[in-house]
């Protein structure tokens, strides 16, 4: 190969495998196999073994760095490294939100929460965007340099991008995820090797050996949680982690503001209950003040700061009788069965009932009444039975079958195919289903009515004044005001609450009026595609399909609940009450762009594939998937997909770098 050819084409590999790197670590969206990305990295190896004059020193072959170390340099760091109270029960996190406001004279105090990683702490130091430093956590005063370990973390960049600091210290905790963990247990089994004990010691132990080659093949991630700079850049912490990650510094995902210990402990009940789903294992939830001043004015102990707090998930096992089996019907009509128990003392609350999750749970288990279970619950999720002890199995209980029929309407319930959960499909009459509908309808992410809870959404259903969301805009004061316990004053700002969620946008409308699989995205999605009620109703499952996210389960759904008559007569009536059922209008920059149709494709330097069509939107343009005789435009970056590029060719298509295409928007 020629002396340009094989620099160009170095560079080329360089930066496509650099995005599919971020985009496999960081995005956690791959965009090719891992089979195709090593047939790229070797084709980079053996460029760069034949010319190695060009290889840049932040080539992706690069990231296990040679210069093998022997032992670890102690370091001491800037700041301390400190650890964090802990606290296992509400109480005492209430105790920790008084303190604070006791202190701070305010009402409410706004946390970070952020799920709690099983791994260790490290201390990262970049200066010019680069990292150049990387230190154990240690005794906390000194630690391990281990900089060239964790510079063979994948989902760490070596070069960030973007308005950061030019120096800064950012903390974090490295981990494996459980798959890594056990690919790596299988490999010491098939070898007759010990196995590891958990993914938090190997994740500490691979940062410890010498060998950085042999660290790279630990599948070692990353997630940095706290920002530490001298210029006072940021008002809280939660803008300081978001510029983290607009740098392309990996953060979590999960962490959330949360405004008052309430809407902590909401947090904290949502994440103990689902923490299992995660890939990681996480042991509990940090809750931080975010406010920069006010961590100030907390300050620290000798060992903890004052404005933080970790509270760790636990869990109790007990013994007890099963006493019955009863069954509860949700929103959707999904029947969940419930164990009912002799009560049980656990962590200090007492149980009375647990989930049984769904017919293929209780199977599994050979549940009967008069079992003795094993019940265990964690913090404050509902408790879950574990196991049984057969061998105290009463010697005349039977099989438990599942119930065939509703147990609050007595319709047959039906359960689809390849899904554990019966439902009731009596959707339209089944009373917690309508009064769920209802609840869900005025709830916080939907209508956001407020004036109308949980207690008054039932009450209305019971009183028969609003079986449907559209029987809500035909309320009126007279009727309200006849109800028990009713003032003018709750009677008016309930009418005033309806009148107001009126203005809610389309997207809040459609996710409102409760169509199963339809969450709050999935409905911003169809809005965005679709932009009226009108269309979203005509639409094909074909052309749903053709929708980012829409599956086929969804697409069917979408467009069962549509030909539904009630259905259509239920929007036909919230369309009388003027609800919104059009997309708003987006101003766009200017319609330079319009009638042209442009294809993407390749990697690019200074923007992403997204920046880039939301640009030609944006500015009046199309954005098209393949090359056709329609396309006027290629937006051509470093490793063009070859068909794209030998169609474009022949048909003529005109090829535009990223900077022509912004000169094209800026001179016209
Ligand atoms: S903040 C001064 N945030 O927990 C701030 N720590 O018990 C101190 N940890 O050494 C740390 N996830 O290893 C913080 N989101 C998170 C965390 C976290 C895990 C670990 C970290 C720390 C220990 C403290």
């Amino acid at each position: 190969m020629e002396l340009a050819n094989a620099k160009l084409r170095i560079e080329q590999l360089t930066t496509l495998l650099k995005d599919h790197n971020y985009r496999y670590y960081v995005l956690a969206e791959p965009a090719i196999s891992d089979f195709e990305f090593d047939q790229l990295l070797n084709e980079l190896t053996h460029l760069e073994a034949q010319f190695p004059q060009f290889i840049s020193p932040d080539s992706p072959t690069q990231k296990v760095g040679g210069n093998v170390s022997d032992g670890f340099i102690t370091v001491k760091h800037q700041r301390p490294m400190l650890s964090l109270a802990n606290t296992y029960n509400e109480q005492e996190l209430r105790d920790f939100d008084e303190r604070i406001r006791k202190s701070t004279g305010l009402a409410d105090i706004e946390y970070v929460c952020e799920l709690k990683i099983d791994g260790l702490a490290i201390s990262l130091f970049f200066e010019n965007g680069k990292l150049v430093q990387a230190i154990t956590r240690g005794d906390g005063i000194q630690g391990d340099d281990v900089t060239t370990n964790v510079k063979t973390i994948r989902s760490l960049k070596h070069q960030l991008s973007g308005n950061f600091p030019q120096k800064f210290e950012m903390r974090g905790e490295i981990f494996m995820h459980r798959k890594g963990f056990e690919k790596l247990n299988d490999m010491r089994r098939a070898n007759n090797e010990a196995e590891y004990a958990n993914p938090r010691n190997v994740a500490s132990g691979s940062l410890k050996i010498k060998d950085p080659n042999e660290v790279a093949k630990r599948p070692l991630d990353i997630y940095l949680y706290y920002l530490l700079e001298d210029e006072g850049l940021f008002a809280t912490h939660s803008e300081s982690l978001n510029a983290a990650a607009s740098w392309g510094i990996k953060i979590a995902e999960t962490s959330k503001v949360c405004n008052g210990i309430d809407s902590v402990l909401a947090f904290l009940n949502v994440w103990d209950a689902k923490r299992h789903d995660l890939s990681f294992d996480t042991d509990g939830v940090v809750i931080k003040v975010n406010n920069k001043n006010l961590q100030e004015e907390l300050g620290f102990t000798a060992k903890t700061p004052r404005w933080a707090i970790a509270y760790k998930f636990q869990t109790e096992t007990a013994t007890t009788t099963l006493l019955d089996i009863k069954y509860q019907v949700g929103r959707t009509g999904a029947i969940t069965p419930v164990a009912e128990l002799q009560p049980v003392a656990i962590l200090g609350t007492t149980v009375k009932r647990a989930s049984l999750h769904n017919a293929n749970e209780m199977e599994r288990l050979d549940i009967r009444i008069g079992d003795m279970v094993f019940v265990e619950k964690g913090g404050e999720i509902i408790p879950k039975i574990v196991g049984i002890d057969y061998t105290q199995r009463p010697e005349n209980s039977e099989p438990q079958a599942y119930i065939s029929h509703c147990p609050e309407c007595n319709t047959k319930l039906i359960r689809n195919e390849g899904e554990a959960q019966h439902y009731c499909p009596n959707d339209l009459l089944c009373p917690p289903q309508v009064v769920g509908k209802l609840e869900h309808f005025v709830g916080r992410k939907a209508m956001d009515i407020q004036s109308i809870g949980s207690e008054m959404a039932e009450t209305l259903y019971k009183n028969n004044l609003v079986n449907s969301p559209a029987d809500f805009y035909d309320l009126t004061f007279e009727q309200l005001i006849a109800l028990d316990r009713m003032g003018e004053k709750s009677a008016n700002n309930i009418i005033e609450g309806i009148q107001i969620s009126k203005n809610q946008p389309f997207e809040r409308v459609l996710f409102a009026i409760g169509i199963r699989y339809v969450g709050e995205t999935v409905a911003k999605k169809l809005v965005a595609a679709f932009l009226t009620i009108h269309n979203l109703m005509n639409a094909s499952i074909e052309e749903m399909l053709k929708v980012d996210e829409i599956g086929e389960r969804i697409a069917q759904t979408v467009h069962q609940h549509f030909q539904n008559p009630r259905n259509l007569q239920e929007i036909e009536r919230l369309k009388s009450a003027n609800l919104q059922f059009e997309a708003q209008k987006i101003e766009k920059a200017s319609y330079v762009l319009e009638g042209k149709i442009f294809v993407i494709s390749g990697v690019f330097e200074n923007h992403s594939r997204d920046e880039l069509k939301d640009l030609v939107e944006n500015n009046g343009g199309k954005m098209a998937s393949g090359v056709t005789s329609k396309t006027n435009y290629l937006i051509a970056g470093s490793g063009v997909g070859p068909s794209k590029l030998e169609k474009a060719q022949q048909l003529g298509v005109v090829f535009l770098s990223e900077d022509e295409l912004l000169q094209m928007i800026q001179t016209s």
